[in-house]
């Protein structure tokens, strides 16, 4: 099946179409650092035709969303899936795109029977076993792990999770010194939301510290960025640049998206728990994006990309956490059944005004 994209060419009206001129994320920051976006199952097994042209076409990276999480990978003490985690390394080595692992350790998106396990040496089993199966069987087949996903809390001190309170304050080192060991040729990452701001991002800092104080390997820091346009915090999103790479690590935005909607607490924090009721109000723009939030959105993706091309010698990559505004998780929370538009291709997979701001930027 041959399939035309016929939508992405510079200034996206007929009359401006240019084959000399089709466009790519991809092509334009290949200098730069990767363009990563997040697949879900229906992209890695390619069923979706219109994403399985456009994601080896626009994107340098991938995540897989969910599916290699330790709920879906690891689902019983023994047993461990790993189909759909094959798939997406033959995803990337069939279009040669980088596979970022997400992740190991995490508190949420836990396999059943871990929840609620009072016992400390179950936990220490599992997180071993874990660990060392997990990363020990893709190892230089993907080409970095989030090893550490969101373990702290917004004050920079250690969330209270089943691995902090099972296993003690050492637990993220000792994730990198067995990430370490199992997968000597892939590159290790923590990974969280809000480390941009002060306190967290210093708690975030001594996290860092501490593994190399141990002499353990950490490559890289990823900052999700899940962000809302009218708010971006670009002060401290460059001082945090600044100060992780400082450390001798990469710095990434892993998963980026600019959300539109009103948020009920006025906050950015990415915790998958938080959760609010649904109203009209809360949804304003089901029947479409008005024009002057469009504009704001596109400003939002100008400024960032800016700030990321100042610092292109520190970013090793920049990932989007979707490839459309429709498959977004946004969408779903913390309210469910929202219409949220926070990525660069629309519903349809059309790019968006803000896709070619961001192309643009890149040949400047
Ligand atoms: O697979 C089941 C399906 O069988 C079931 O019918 C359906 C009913 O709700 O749920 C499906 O699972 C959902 C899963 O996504 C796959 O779509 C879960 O309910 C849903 O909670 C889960 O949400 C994911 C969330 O992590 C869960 O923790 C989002 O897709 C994913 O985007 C989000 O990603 C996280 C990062 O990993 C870490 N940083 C924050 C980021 C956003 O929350």
């Amino acid at each position: 099946m041959i399939l035309i994209i016929p939508v992405l060419y510079e200034g996206c009206s007929s009359s401006k179409k240019n084959t000399s001129n089709t466009s790519s994320l991809k092509e334009a920051y290949k200098n730069y650092f990767l363009i990563g976006t997040a697949l879900n199952i229906a992209q890695i097994e390619e069923k979706d035709p219109r994403a399985a042209a456009l994601v080896p076409q626009q994107f340098s990276a991938i995540t897989p969303e969910n599916i290699m999480k330790s709920a879906l990978i690891h689902p019983g003490w023994d047993r461990y899936d790993f189909d759909m985690a094959d798939k997406i390394v033959a995803y990337g080595n069939k279009y040669n795109i980088r596979v970022n692992g997400h992740t190991l350790i995490w508190h949420s998106q836990l396999p059943a029977f871990m929840r609620n396990m009072k016992d400390a040496d179950s936990v220490k089993q599992f997180f071993t076993n874990h660990i060392n199966t997990v990363a020990g069987r893709y190892d230089g087949k993907v080409f970095s792990w989030d090893v550490v996903n969101e373990a702290l809390e917004e004050d920079g001190s250690l969330r209270k999770s089943v691995f902090s309170e099972k296993l003690g304050s050492d637990f993220v080192t000792e994730a990198f010194r067995l990430a370490q060991k199992a997968a000597p040729h892939t590159e290790l990452y923590y990974n969280d939301y809000n480390i941009e701001q002060p306190k967290k991002r210093a708690g975030a800092i001594a996290l860092i510290k501490k593994i190399q104080a141990a002499g353990i390997r950490i490559d890289g820091v990823g900052i999700q960025g899940h962000w809302r346009a009218s708010n971006i915090p670009l002060k401290e999103i460059e001082n945090s640049i600044l100060e992780f790479s400082a450390l001798g690590i990469k710095v990434m935005f892993t998963e980026l998206d600019l959300g539109v909607l009103p948020n009920p607490w006025d906050s950015d924090a990415a915790d998958v728990n938080l959760k609010a009721v649904y109203s009209e109000k809360m949804n304003p723009y089901a029947k479409g994006l008005p024009d002057s939030v469009q504009t704001k959105f596109t400003k939002g993706y100008e400024d960032l990309f800016k700030l990321f091309l100042k610092y292109k010698d520190k970013i090793g990559r920049i990932t989007f956490w979707g490839v459309n505004d429709g498959q977004s998780w946004l969408n779903d929370w913390p309210i469910r059944g929202r219409t949220n538009y926070p990525l660069l291709f629309d519903r349809e997979f059309n790019p968006k005004p803000a896709y070619y701001k961001v192309v643009a930027l890149a040949g400047k």
